[in-house]
């Protein structure tokens, strides 16, 4: 049997907490294999919409036929842009379900994957130009070392990034198998969990996923209407506290507790999940990949 495309998370859940009007206007911001926006159209009625952007071309071929769905191959931090090039200036619910898809891990050739061999590419989006082999050859010492230490939490991130400016002049960094040899020897304990993590940071990295994620994240206040609401999925801690912080607080940072602290976008969202939402047993057990999965929920006040 072929592999499915991807297995949606916490799928319930997320439709639960959208609380879908069967005329609403809903965001998938990350289609990918259509599981979330399947079951949302499945909610809507014959006046309802579903806007779903997916900057992987390979995301297309999951697109039912449904006139009620206008799917937008872009990046979602030009979400508001591309909304209003649709004439929509405000919806009823936006869900982003974070990283990769399990396609994209399981494609050998996309290079996200520290199973197979291939070229270091990671791209979500093929029409971009930086791939991860750029960023090992071009990137100076202190970059990388802030990359890895930040994005990958791993633990020998300076000697890391020492070694592959040492090594990047002499030896091709070109394939994954390539990337694995030439860093053998300054591997930490397991060398598969090592080299997950080291991955994980070049891929957020290649798909500056931060930054998309601050960029669309700061646009949700704006285009919520009243009592719509904004389900996000994270699948690792920096991702999920920018989350938290901005639906607590209306901003990113970890200091800012000033009680005088006066942003629009406070007054604006309502959290509506005190501690996010986790997969349970079962959903763990059939699929493995939803583990670090956690939903967050705000509401427009
Ligand atoms: C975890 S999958 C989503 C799976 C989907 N919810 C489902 O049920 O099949 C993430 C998808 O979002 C896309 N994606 C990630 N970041 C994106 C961004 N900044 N803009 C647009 N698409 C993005 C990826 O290409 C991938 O297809």
């Amino acid at each position: 049997m072929s592999q499915p495309y991807h297995i949606p998370v916490l799928l319930n859940e997320v439709i639960e907490s959208l609380c879908i009007k069967p005329d609403g206007i809903y965001v998938d911001c990350t289609f990918g294999g259509g599981g979330h926006a399947k079951a949302i159209l499945g909610l809507l009625g014959s006046k309802g919409k579903l806007l779903a952007f997916d900057q992987d071309d390979d995301s297309k071929k999951n697109l039912p036929d449904d006139k009620r769905l206008n799917f937008i191959p872009q990046n979602f931090r030009h979400l508001k842009r591309f909304l209003r090039l649709n004439n929509i200036t405000e919806v009823d619910g936006i869900i982003a379900d974070l990283g990769v898809s399990s396609h994209q891990f399981d494609e050998a050739e996309r290079g996200f994957s520290i199973r197979y061999n291939a070229e270091m590419d990671m791209r979500m989006d093929q029409r971009q130009s930086l791939t991860a082999f750029d960023v090992v050859n071009t990137y100076t010492e202190q970059q990388l070392h802030k990359i890895f230490e930040q994005y990958g939490e791993v633990t020998n991130a300076k000697t890391l990034a020492r070694k592959i400016v040492e090594v990047r002049n002499t030896t091709s960094l070109k394939t994954i198998n390539g990337f694995k040899n030439a860093l053998r020897e300054i591997v930490k304990g397991n060398p598969n969990k090592y080299f997950a993590q080291v991955f994980q940071a070049l891929r957020i990295e290649v798909n500056d996923e931060y930054g998309a994620l601050k960029e669309l994240l700061q646009q949700i206040p704006s285009l919520l209407k009243p009592g719509g609401r904004a389900a996000i999925i994270t699948f690792h801690s920096l991702e999920d506290r920018l989350v938290k912080n901005f639906f607590r607080k209306g901003s990113f940072d970890e200091t800012e507790e000033n009680p005088f602290f006066n942003n629009e976008a406070l007054k604006e969202l309502k959290i509506i999940t005190k501690k996010p939402i986790l997969p349970g047993d079962k959903e763990r057990k059939q699929n493995p990949r939803s583990g670090s999965a956690k939903l967050r929920v705000a509401e427009k006040t």
